[in-house]
């Protein structure tokens, strides 16, 4: 077997690239450009509100911290966190996100976010940042194919701590499309590349990061089937009568009944991989 000759990085790219194709979204950020899921995404995140509570207690953050958020989304970090620092950059490519962080800063009276709707990969940190920042965040941000280019941009854009937040193992959300693409669409789901392949991109880097292992319970909310054939609808790009009975009767199956609602529940398992810059 020839280890050292594996390209973590190819690795990366091939899975992230594969995934994002099968995104029958065909652009990754189309799910995101939507205000409607968007303030889903926000409202799920402010009912959960224990995993941000303790993403705040173990990010290193002073008053006189300069922060970036990679990928900041409504701002379900940049939001609480700008509170208690000096200033933040959140960086969101996707407008309904980008809409949405905006009513929030508003909305808490909250003026020391500065915003940058871009990619990271697009973005050119010293045209586009006023880097560096003490600290710098990318929470489940990581749709970036050159991943190795990417996290040497953020080691560009840092004084001192790298905070990414990742996934560890297949996702609820893939299981469903594993279950699904076959009927849907006669083809198989690639599930996207994990910490693995990440730890494995930052080791060739020479950087050997804290790993933390955590899990996190994920519950999406719907009043009817039909509210959630809306939602789904439009992820899985329906077309046919015979793929929306498909994902009918796979909603029917997932969904639990709680308090009069429809609850979609998973657990995923996800990391903390940080580091202090060099
Ligand atoms: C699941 S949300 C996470 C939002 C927030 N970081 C959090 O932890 O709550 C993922 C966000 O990453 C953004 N994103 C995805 N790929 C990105 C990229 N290449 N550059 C910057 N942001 C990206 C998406 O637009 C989306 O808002």
């Amino acid at each position: 077997m020839e280890y050292g000759k594996i390209d973590w990085n190819d690795v990366w790219k091939e899975l992230m690239t594969t995934q994002q194709r099968l995104d029958k979204t065909g652009d990754k950020n189309t799910h995101w450009n939507k205000k409607e899921n968007a303030e889903r995404f926000w409202k799920r995140s402010q009912t959960n509100s224990e995993r941000t509570d303790s993403t705040l207690s173990e990010i290193s953050l002073t008053p006189e911290s300069r922060v970036l958020d990679i990928g900041s989304g409504p701002g379900r970090l940049s939001i609480p966190i700008a509170k208690k620092v000096s200033h933040v950059t959140a960086v969101e490519p996707a407008a309904g996100m980008m809409d949405v962080l905006k009513e929030n800063m508003k909305a808490q009276g909250i003026n020391n976010i500065h915003c940058v709707s871009k990619r990271w990969e697009d973005l050119d940190v010293k045209a586009d940042l006023d880097a560096p920042y003490d600290v710098v965040i990318a929470s489940f941000s990581l749709g970036m194919p050159d991943i190795r280019e990417a996290i040497q941009k953020m080691e560009q854009a840092s004084s001192k701590y790298i905070y990414l937040y990742w996934f560890a193992g297949i996702t609820p959300w893939e299981e469903h499309s594993i279950s699904l693409w076959p009927s849907l669409y006669g083809t198989n789901y690639v599930p996207g590349p994990k910490c693995d392949v990440l730890y494995n991109v930052l080791y060739n880097m020479g950087i050997f990061p804290d790993v933390h292992v955590f899990s996190m319970d994920y519950t999406n909310y719907f009043s009817s089937v039909d509210e959630a054939m809306d939602f789904y609808r439009d992820r899985y790009v329906i077309e046919t009568q015979t793929q929306a009975s498909i994902l009918r009767d796979h909603l029917k199956s997932i969904l639990v009944q709680e308090n009069g609602q429809l609850v979609e529940k998973g657990t995923s398992t996800r990391v903390r991989i940080s580091w202090e810059k060099k």
